[in-house]
């Protein structure tokens, strides 16, 4: 195992290029399992949880080849239907396959994803719905066995909660159903909306993606076709609080502003400067930002899965925040952490009181999931001396060439083998 040292107070200046959203990438890869047809992806993010799930579909029977950013996916025929634990437990995002392989092949053995550092995580409204389409579906010794006779058949579909995965397994399991099927209540994030553009561009009937409501008319096949992943997001969230937090300036290149609504409101109040134009978000800092109130929500609202760095920053900002977390039950696990490094935070439920200070102190401190690694590196730019992250593993699930990308901007960071 690795660890991430990072060499504290340094400022971060100048430009580092944004790649494709991972959680866009992982269900438009698992589309691919819908029809015929070569698919060729572009912008696609080199993280271990692509070359997952890349592996996962060259088990179920693709023929997947990379190339740098190029992704091309062919599915002739499904060999196998069977989602393994092996693969599925280092990867929640395997339960995207079941929707594809029941509209495609009629039949799918999905290993239960079981528990994660953040939240139970629980898959139930995907087999609701699915079972509404009329799917058979069983427990089975930690495998969910859906299957259907025929074809899946449109439904009415409302979702109590607002879920991404669910929405997008749904989606893609409708496009080859009999008739038509509506979500309400769906997931609204852009990396849906994007699953929506790829599966209409394969000749999916698909309406209101981006939008609580999703129409989707079944057609008899899919056939391949080119798409460009969107930019990260998140990456993008972790770029602009790494230039916050170093007092830097720094602009991001080939991102989305018109996805970040929510965190760019809320830098601004805190009281960066922003820069925006078409494709890139530029960040100046002052020596110590206000602090801001977080809560947060499905998209548009503020992304849980920037909730942790936001933290990092507002433990160094001037001034108390409270940062609330009402998407996931247990997402604070990053706190005992940055307490470790002389961050002043107190929990009360899914609240987090953020006392500022003047200055974090370096210390060894240890990732726990995928965005709790990025809050810690961060927390380590603007931390006195130095800071090793161990179980760095969980970044690289998510970020490519995250230490890189700093030190091209002026971090001091490196890997070394974990201490025992
Ligand atoms: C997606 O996870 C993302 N992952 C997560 O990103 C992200 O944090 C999350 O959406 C919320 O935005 C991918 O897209 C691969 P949900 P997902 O279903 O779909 C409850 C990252 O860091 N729920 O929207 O699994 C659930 O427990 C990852 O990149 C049910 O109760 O999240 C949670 O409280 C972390 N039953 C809430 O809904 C269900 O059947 C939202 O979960 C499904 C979900």
């Amino acid at each position: 195992m690795e660890s991430m040292i990072i060499e504290g107070e340094q400022r971060l200046a100048g430009s580092v290029r944004i790649g494709g959203a991972k959680n866009a990438a992982l269900p438009i890869l698992a589309a691919t399992l819908l029809g015929n047809g070569s698919c060729t992806l572009s912008n696609v993010p080199r993280v271990v949880d692509v070359f997952t799930m890349s592996k996962l579909l060259a088990h179920l029977g693709a023929r997947v080849e990379s190339n740098g950013d190029l992704t091309t996916v062919s599915v002739d025929e499904i060999s196998s239907c069977r989602a393994p634990y092996e693969l599925v437990k280092t990867m929640r995002a395997s339960v995207l396959v079941l929707g594809p392989l029941l509209a495609r092949h009629g039949e799918a053995f999905v290993a239960l994803p079981g528990g994660c550092a953040i939240g139970a995580r629980p898959i139930n409204l995907h087999l609701t719905a699915l079972e509404l389409m009329g799917a058979e579906i069983t427990i089975e010794h930690g495998n969910v066995h859906a299957r259907v006779l025929g074809r899946l058949r449109g439904a009415q579909i409302y979702f109590d909660v607002s879920t991404v995965t669910g929405t997008e397994n749904i989606m893609m399991a409708a496009c080859l159903a009999d008739g038509t099927t509506v979500i309400e209540n769906a997931a609204r994030e852009p990396e849906v909306a994007d699953l929506a553009q790829f599966l209409i561009t394969r000749g999916a009937r698909i309406s209101g993606a981006g939008t609580d409501m999703i129409t989707i008319q079944g057609v008899p096949a899919l056939h391949g076709a080119d798409h460009e992943i969107i930019p990260d997001r998140i990456e993008t969230a972790t770029y602009l609080v790494a230039g916050a937090i170093t007092k830097g300036d720094v602009t991001v290149e080939r991102c989305r502003p018109d996805h970040s609504d929510a965190l760019l409101a809320k830098l601004r109040e805190a009281g960066a400067e922003l820069m925006i134009e078409k494709e890139t978000i530029r960040i100046r800092a002052p020596e110590r930002l206000g602090c801001v109130n977080v809560k947060t929500l499905p998209y548009p609202g503020f992304p849980t899965d920037i909730q942790a760095q936001m933290m990092a920053l507002m433990a160094v900002a001037q001034g108390s925040s409270m940062i609330t977390e009402t998407v996931f039950e247990s997402r604070f696990m990053h706190v005992l952490e940055l307490q470790r490094m002389g961050a002043e935070i107190r929990i009360d439920g899914n609240h987090a009181v953020v006392t500022g200070v003047k200055r974090l102190s370096g210390a060894p401190v240890m990732a726990s999931d995928l965005r709790a690694s990025a809050c810690l590196i961060l927390a380590g730019l603007a931390a006195e001396g130095e800071t090793r992250v161990g179980r760095v593993y969980h970044l690289d699930r998510g970020y490519e060439q995250l230490d890189q990308k700093l030190v091209g901007l002026g971090a001091r960071v490196r890997r070394a083998p974990e201490r025992p």
